[in-house]
C-alpha cells in the first residue's frame, strides 16, 4: 500500500514551534522523503500555500512578497520529494468535511493509506488513516512485474496523453495510431510497423498475410505460451512442434529439417523470455525450403540479435502490448512489423475486415485494430524503453551474481543476442518446494510455462505424448521466474538470493 501525506503533517514540518510539538510528523516526513511513491493530494496544495502564507504574514511578520517567495521553494521542495495524487472527479464528497473527503478520494485513487493527525479523520476513516505516531515503515512488498510503479512514474504524461485522446474523441485510428507506427519504425528499423489489437491478432495477421490455409503445416516450438500454436490451428493449419534448445529453451534449430514436408508452409521460433531465437541457422533452412518465417516477439520487444532488432527479422515479425510485456499499454495491443511492402499492404487491410477503401473488402479480414489511447500510451512509455531495457538488463546481471553460486541453472543469453528479459526464468530441480518456499517469504514466482503445448488437451489431436519432446518437458518441469521488472532493488535481489 502506498502512503499519502495530509497537510497538518507537511505543515507541522514548516514551522519551529510544530516541528517540536509533533516530533512524529518530523519523522515521518524525513522518513518518507527518501521513498518512492508516497503522495499528497492534489487538493492539498492550494491549501498548504493559502495557510503558509497567512501564518508567516500574521504570525511572523513577513510582507506578502516575502512570504510567498518562502511559500514557493515549500512547494517546490514537495513537489520534488512527493508524487500528486489526482482528486478524482467521481469521489462521494462529505459536505461535513469537504477538504477530508476529497484527501480520502485522493488516496483511494492512488491505493494510498493517509498519515494525518486529524482526529476526525482517523476517527471517520480508521481504514484508511494512520496517526504519524503508529506509522513504522514496513518492508514494501516485492512487485512481481511493478506496473504501478511505472505508471507512476510517468504519470503526468501517461494522462496528459490520455486525457488528448478523451478529448477529442478520436477512439478509433486516431493521430496516436500513426505517430506509434512511426515511433516503432523509428525504434525497431523496419520499414513497416502495423499495430493491431493484441500479439495473438498479430500472429493472426501475419499467417493471414501469407495465405497460411487449412492443412498446411508451420513448424514451431512446444514450449510456449498458448497462442504461438492456437492461431495456427485456429485458421486450421498444423502446428508442428519442434524440440527446444537446452540452453536458450528456444526452438532448437538443429532438428526442424527432419520435420519439414511438402505440406510445411512456415517457420515460426519465439523469442522466449525476450531472447531471439538461433535466427540465422532458421533463415537458411528457410530459403533452402522456400518457408517464409514468422516471428513471434510477443516477449523480446527491442532484443536484438546480431545488431539487428528481432522485428526487424523473418518475413513477419510481431509483438504484444500486453501490460506485463516489457512495453506494455494498459490493457490489450500489439503489431506486426515487415519490410515487405505488399505484406505490410496486405496486413494494413486485413486490420480492418480485409477493406482496401471503405464498405469495399478485398479480403475476409478481422477488427484487429490498436485503440487511439493504447497507442497513446504505448507513445509516452517508448520514450524510456531504452532506460527501461538498460534497467531490466542491470537486474538480471545484479541476479546473476547473487545467484551465480547456488545450484541452479542460470538465464543462458546466447553470443551475438541480447535478451529484453521479460522474465529472468531459473531452471531448479525442487521447484515446487522451493515456490512454496519463496511465497512464504512472500516473495512472487510464476511458471512460464508448466505444461508444454503439445500435452495440452486441445492439441490431443495432434496425437503427440509424453516423451516426443523430452528438453521441452523437462524445462517445464523445473523452469521458475522472478520478480522481473526495472525497479527490482539491490536490497530486494539480496533478500531473494537469501531463500533460493
Ligand atoms: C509467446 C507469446 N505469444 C503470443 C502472446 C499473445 O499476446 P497477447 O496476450 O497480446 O495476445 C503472448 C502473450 O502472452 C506470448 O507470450
Amino acid at each position: 500500500m502506498n502512503i499519502l501525506l495530509d497537510i497538518n503533517v507537511i505543515l507541522d514540518n514548516f514551522d519551529e514551534k510544530r516541528r517540536k510539538k509533533f516530533s512524529s510528523s518530523v519523522e515521518v516526513f524525513d522518513c518518507l522523503k527518501e521513498q518512492d511513491d508516497v503522495f499528497i493530494s492534489s487538493c492539498s496544495i492550494d491549501n498548504i500555500e493559502f495557510l503558509k502564507i497567512k501564518d508567516l504574514r500574521i504570525e511572523k511578520g513577513y510582507s506578502a512578497k516575502q512570504a510567498k517567495k518562502i511559500v514557493k521553494f515549500i512547494i517546490k521542495d514537495l513537489l520534488e520529494h512527493f508524487k500528486i495524487a489526482k482528486t478524482p472527479s467521481y469521489m462521494e464528497i462529505d459536505y461535513d468535511d469537504i477538504e477530508d473527503s476529497q484527501i480520502i478520494a485522493s488516496a483511494k485513487a492512488v491505493n494510498a493509506q493517509v498519515i494525518t493527525r486529524d482526529e476526525k479523520m482517523l476517527e471517520k476513516y480508521p481504514n484508511q488513516t494512520l496517526h504519524p505516531s503508529t506509522f513504522t515503515l514496513s518492508p514494501r512488498l516485492i512487485d512481481f512485474a511493478n506496473l504501478k510503479k511505472q505508471h507512476f512514474m510517468y504519470e503526468t504524461e501517461l494522462s496528459k496523453a490520455m486525457d488528448e485522446v478523451l478529448n477529442n474523441t478520436s477512439f478509433i485510428m486516431g493521430d496516436a495510431v500513426k505517430k506509434l507506427e512511426k515511433n516503432l519504425q523509428e525504434f525497431t528499423g523496419v520499414k513497416h510497423a502495423i499495430t493491431c489489437s493484441s500479439g495473438t491478432d498479430a500472429l493472426l495477421l501475419a499467417m493471414m498475410a501469407l495465405d497460411i490455409k487449412p492443412d498446411d503445416e508451420v513448424i514451431t516450438t512446444p514450449f510456449t505460451f498458448i497462442a504461438t500454436a492456437e492461431t495456427i490451428a485456429f485458421l486450421g493449419a498444423k502446428p508442428v512442434f519442434v524440440d527446444i534448445d537446452e540452453k536458450t529453451y528456444n526452438i532448437d534449430a538443429s532438428k526442424i529439417e527432419e520435420k519439414i514436408t511438402d505440406k510445411t508452409k512456415a517457420i515460426m521460433p519465439v523469442s522466449l523470455y525476450g531472447q531471439p531465437a538461433d535466427m540465422d541457422a532458421i533463415q537458411i533452412i528457410a530459403d533452402k525450403y522456400n518457408l517464409k518465417v514468422i516471428i513471434d516477439g510477443a516477449q523480446s520487444f527491442g532484443s536484438t540479435y546480431k545488431g539487428k532488432t528481432d522485428s526487424n527479422l523473418g518475413d513477419i515479425s510481431t509483438t504484444s502490448f500486453f501490460p506485463a510485456k516489457p512495453l506494455g499499454c494498459y490493457g490489450d495491443g500489439g503489431a506486426v512489423f515487415t519490410n515487405n511492402d505488399d505484406l505490410s499492404q496486405k496486413m494494413r487491410s486485413l486490420r480492418v475486415h480485409g477493406q482496401t477503401k471503405r464498405y469495399h473488402h478485398k479480403y475476409i479480414g478481422m477488427g484487429g485494430r490498436m485503440d487511439t489511447i493504447q497507442c497513446a500510451i504505448v507513445n509516452v512509455k517508448l520514450k524510456y524503453y531504452p532506460q527501461d531495457l538498460a534497467l531490466r538488463q542491470e537486474v538480471a546481471k545484479k541476479y546473476d551474481k547473487a545467484l551465480g553460486s547456488k545450484v541452479l541453472t542460470l538465464p543462458y543469453i546466447a553470443k551475438e543476442t541480447t535478451s529484453v528479459f521479460a522474465q529472468y526464468s531459473i531452471r531448479v530441480k525442487n521447484r515446487d518446494k522451493l515456490q512454496a518456499k519463496l511465497k512464504d517469504a512472500k516473495i512472487p514466482t510464476a511458471v512460464h510455462y508448466p505444461m508444454p503445448l503439445h500435452l495440452q488437451e486441445c492439441f490431443e489431436y495432434l496425437g503427440k505424448k509424453q516423451g516426443d519432446f523430452p528438453i521441452a518437458e523437462i524445462v517445464s518441469k523445473e523452469i521458475m521466474s522472478l520478480p522481473m521488472n526495472p525497479y527490482v532493488s539491490d536490497e530486494e535481489i539480496s533478500y531473494i538470493g537469501n531463500y533460493i
